[in-house]
């Protein structure tokens, strides 16, 4: 079965090369649209979306990220950066800010652009975090978290990622012993060879152009 959401939904992959255009503001309009009729605790709508669009911000903002990825921001002709009021939502303001992040990069690639979610919210908030530093950046007030960072652009390439049969991910009403002594046999993956995996990915000659 398939439809036009089940086709955004499977066919988006994350982008982190751009090309130069630039992008309508019709389109970042109704990226923006998306973001906004994602659902909030209590409909809170606790957000707030900044448009970076300044190349200058977009370097200061880059040079902050510590992720290996970074590069998608300066490349990027638009960046949404999603924020959150913390007190306005408590209890879900990680999963309203992630909802409208989700909702924003469908719509982009529905209207044939890309997108690489940067996430930026860091649990503790220690004082020298990238939050913070981007917070002081951008103004955000206190009691205010940042979520993500959404470098939007016109693909350059075409990225081809796959995902774990549903099988491996599915359990009908409870998990099953058998499954829950598979998952304590499981070697974890360590971010950092996940991190070399995914950088090995991402060289251009395997990934053929758009
Ligand atoms: C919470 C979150 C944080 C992420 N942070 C980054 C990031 O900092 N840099 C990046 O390039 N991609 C980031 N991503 C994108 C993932 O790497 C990507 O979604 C995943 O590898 C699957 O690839 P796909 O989106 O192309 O299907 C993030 C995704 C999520 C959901």
């Amino acid at each position: 079965m398939t439809n036009q959401v089940l086709e955004a939904i499977m066919k988006r992959r994350s982008i982190v090369r751009f090309k130069s255009d630039s992008i309508d503001q019709d389109k970042i309009q109704s990226i923006l649209e998306a973001g906004r009729w994602a659902p909030s605790w209590l409909n809170m709508q606790p957000w707030r979306f900044i448009i970076i669009e300044d190349r200058k911000m977009k370097e200061q903002i880059s040079s902050i990220v510590p992720s290996v990825f970074n590069l998608s921001i300066k490349d990027a002709p638009v960046c949404v950066v999603t924020c959150v009021n913390s007190k306005t939502d408590p209890f879900h303001f990680i999963e309203d800010g992630t909802a409208a992040t989700q909702n924003m990069a469908l719509a982009a690639h529905s209207l044939g652009l890309g997108t690489s979610w940067i996430g930026i919210f860091s649990l503790e908030n220690e004082r020298k975090s990238s939050e913070r530093k981007l917070k002081d950046l951008l103004n955000v007030p206190k009691d205010w978290r940042v979520i993500s960072i959404l470098p939007i652009g016109v693909p350059k390439f075409k990225e081809t990622k796959t995902r774990k049969e549903l099988e491996q991910l599915t359990n009908y009403e409870t998990f099953t012993e058998q499954d829950k002594r598979k998952i304590l046999q499981q070697k974890i993956e360590k971010p950092k060879q996940r991190i070399e995996e995914v950088l090995d990915h991402l060289d251009p000659i395997s990934t053929p152009p758009v």
